[in-house]
């Protein structure tokens, strides 16, 4: 098997087109899982906590009680008049969603702040039933989304890890990084996958997710990184030992 740089004009430059636009795509879905999971305890950036809401749920608090702080952020409800709005929708739900307190204390709030997101494209909350129902206590993410995302992650990942460490195979390094760099991904997103269902039956599984997530596509990526580097920096050998007969009839 020819080693990175040794390979062809032509296959080097398949081989980096599929590295830069997937290794692009796996930087977006890096992002993405950032940017929906950071803020969900009403804190900035992703702490261990945010994963526990994402698939266990806040179930001492509900969906709309979760997203209050942050979605405050999101209306620019002014500083001074966060903390009032908190504890009228704490005390709504609290006293068991009554249709007075609602329309005397939290439609006026919800309407004027948060309407014009959603009402349109955003889930609606204008009406005493549909407010109502994001109060209900939140679970977390639902077992038909997890096993979508099962379905979407674990196929297009597995493709995407088989063909990255196809790649990294040919690169010259010691066989013991090749087994971590090609096998550690996969191990690893099965564990963040497990560790989705794990976590939404129990909190304290959620290090699965975090061990998993930290070790599946990031150290897919550095892979992905030094096969680019040794294709075009290291230099090819001249005479390749292990070339086969064919291949040096045509060199020679
Ligand atoms: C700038 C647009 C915007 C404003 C203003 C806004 N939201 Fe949101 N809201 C969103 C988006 C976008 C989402 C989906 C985010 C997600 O799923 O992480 C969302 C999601 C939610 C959800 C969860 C809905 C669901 O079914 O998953 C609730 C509850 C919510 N917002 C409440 C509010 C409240 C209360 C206000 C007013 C204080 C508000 N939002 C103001 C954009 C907005």
């Amino acid at each position: 098997m020819k080693s990175l740089p040794d390979l062809s004009l032509v296959e080097k430059i398949l081989f980096s087109g599929f590295i830069f636009l997937v290794g692009l795509g796996l930087l977006c879905a890096e992002a993405y899982t950032y940017i929906s999971i950071a803020g969900l305890n009403g804190k900035p950036g992703v702490q261990i906590q945010d994963l526990v809401i994402h698939y266990y749920g806040n179930r001492s608090a509900s969906k709309l009680q979760t997203m209050l702080p942050s979605m405050m952020v999101m209306a620019h409800v002014p500083v001074d008049e966060r903390g009032k709005m908190e504890s009228v929708v704490n005390r709504w739900v609290k006293g068991g969603e009554s249709k007075s307190y609602y329309q005397q204390q939290v439609r006026p709030l919800i309407n004027g702040n948060c309407l014009k997101c959603h009402a349109i494209g955003m889930p609606n909350i204008g009406t005493f039933t549909l407010l109502k129902s994001q109060a209900h206590v939140d679970m977390g993410m639902p077992y038909s989304a997890m096993l979508m995302n099962g379905m979407i992650h674990l196929s297009t990942l597995g493709v995407i890890y088989f063909l990255a460490g196809w790649i990294f195979v040919r690169t010259r390094t010691a066989v013991w990084l090749k087994i971590v760099v090609v096998g550690l991904p996969f191990l690893a997103f099965f564990l963040d996958f497990a560790g989705w269902f794990l976590t939404k039956q129990n909190p304290n599984f959620v290090w699965l997710v975090l061990v998993g997530g930290v070790l599946s596509c990031p150290v897919a990526l550095l892979g992905m990184a030094l096969s680019l580097l040794q294709m075009w920096f290291l230099k090819p050998m001249e005479k390749d030992k292990q070339a086969a007969p064919g291949e040096l009839v045509q060199n020679g």
